[in-house]
């Protein structure tokens, strides 16, 4: 293991020696740990030479954004400009429902967003921003292979085929990864040296796509974002609250988009039914279902349909990857 105050020194020697004095810097920041640590890491290295921007692509979780852009401004102090788009990503997503396209949809969006912030910021700045910072973790860079000086000899079965090359490739933008070296649990331990928040820390992993990939098929229609919001949070709430968030991998609620008949207060109701997933895994690569104790689902499933309207059913996906993959698509 490495200390993680010489990574510190180490990287920002690196910064200083690349980046030159009247040098800019953009950042995509998603709000997940990478993008955090890293945007920390320069921002504490080149000040407000860097600028980070925050999409809310409309399929963010339950005051995502205003959670986010408190801790990046309040805790973190860093520049960020935050874009609203969620009526453009769904916009686009209307009456899509094959996975790979909702997919693909959400990372050409995100480009055409991005780069017009880069372009504005050229506009602002009289010049073009020269590099851009990545929170591209060791993991994502080998395959089998280290990189030669690494340091590093085994190689790790992660594959985070989601997070790298999402962006411009004709922005001719260099690039800075400071976290190429370093495995997630080093990510942490950075963040913590940088005073990043431990809440924020040790949040679970959340997919580029969003809420997308939690509501099969068309994520467009009814109120359907709306309903996993509210359901999600309920959740996620309780699993803390039990004091259990640290133990499990990831947790979250799915959309079924089936209507099923129901009785709630003496009325029959012909609704909603919401799915809760929640895994134990080291990378994400294969992950077991998490076993909650039965008092907590009860109480979870009475919560749920009582405060979530639309919804008048609860169902626990006890399935572990393989064969089914985490996200439900
Ligand atoms: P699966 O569903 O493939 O997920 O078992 C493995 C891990 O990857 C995350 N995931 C994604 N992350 N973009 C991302 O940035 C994606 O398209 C995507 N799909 C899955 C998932 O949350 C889990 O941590």
């Amino acid at each position: 293991g490495w200390k993680m105050e010489d990574v510190l020194e180490e990287q920002q020697r690196v910064i200083k020696s690349t980046v030159g004095p009247d040098d800019h810097v953009i950042c995509a920041l998603s709000g997940g740990v990478d993008s955090t640590v890293a945007a920390t890491l320069v921002h504490k290295t080149i000040g407000e030479r860097l600028h980070c921007v925050f999409v809310d692509n409309g399929l963010l979780r339950w005051k995502e954004r205003e959670r986010v852009m408190e801790t990046f401004e309040r805790d973190l102090h860093l520049p960020v400009t935050c874009i609203d788009a969620a009526d453009q990503f769904l916009s686009k997503l209307k009456g899509v429902t094959e996975p790979e396209k909702k997919r693909k949809i959400i990372g050409n969006e995100f480009i055409s967003i991005f780069d017009a912030f880069a372009h504005d910021l050229e506009q602002k700045l009289g010049k073009k921003p020269a590099y851009l910072v990545q929170g591209t973790l060791y993991p994502d860079v080998i395959e089998s292979c280290p990189p030669p000086g690494s340091g590093r000899t085994h190689s790790h079965t992660i594959k985070s085929h989601h997070n790298v090359g999402g962006l411009p490739k004709d922005m001719k933008l260099k690039l800075i990864e400071p976290l190429k070296l370093l495995f997630k649990d080093e990510v942490r331990k950075l963040g913590k040296l940088m005073e990043v928040p431990q809440g924020f820390l040790k949040r679970h992993p959340f997919p580029g796509p969003g809420l997308a990939v939690r509501v099969p098929g068309d994520v467009t229609l009814e109120n359907r974002l709306e309903i996993l919001r509210k359901a999600d949070e309920i959740f996620i709430q309780s699993i803390k609250d039990a004091g259990i968030y640290d133990s499990i991998w990831q947790a979250f609620a799915v959309f079924m988009p089936v209507l099923t008949v129901g009785v709630q207060g003496d009325q029959r109701t012909h609704s909603y039914a919401i799915t809760l997933r929640a895994v134990t895994s080291q990378d994400g690569m294969t992950a077991d279902w998490y076993y909650f104790d039965q008092k907590f689902l009860v109480d979870l499933s009475t919560r749920i349909c009582n405060e979530v309207p639309g919804v008048n059913r609860v169902l626990l996906d006890i399935t572990s990857k393989p064969p089914s993959t985490i996200e439900w698509e």
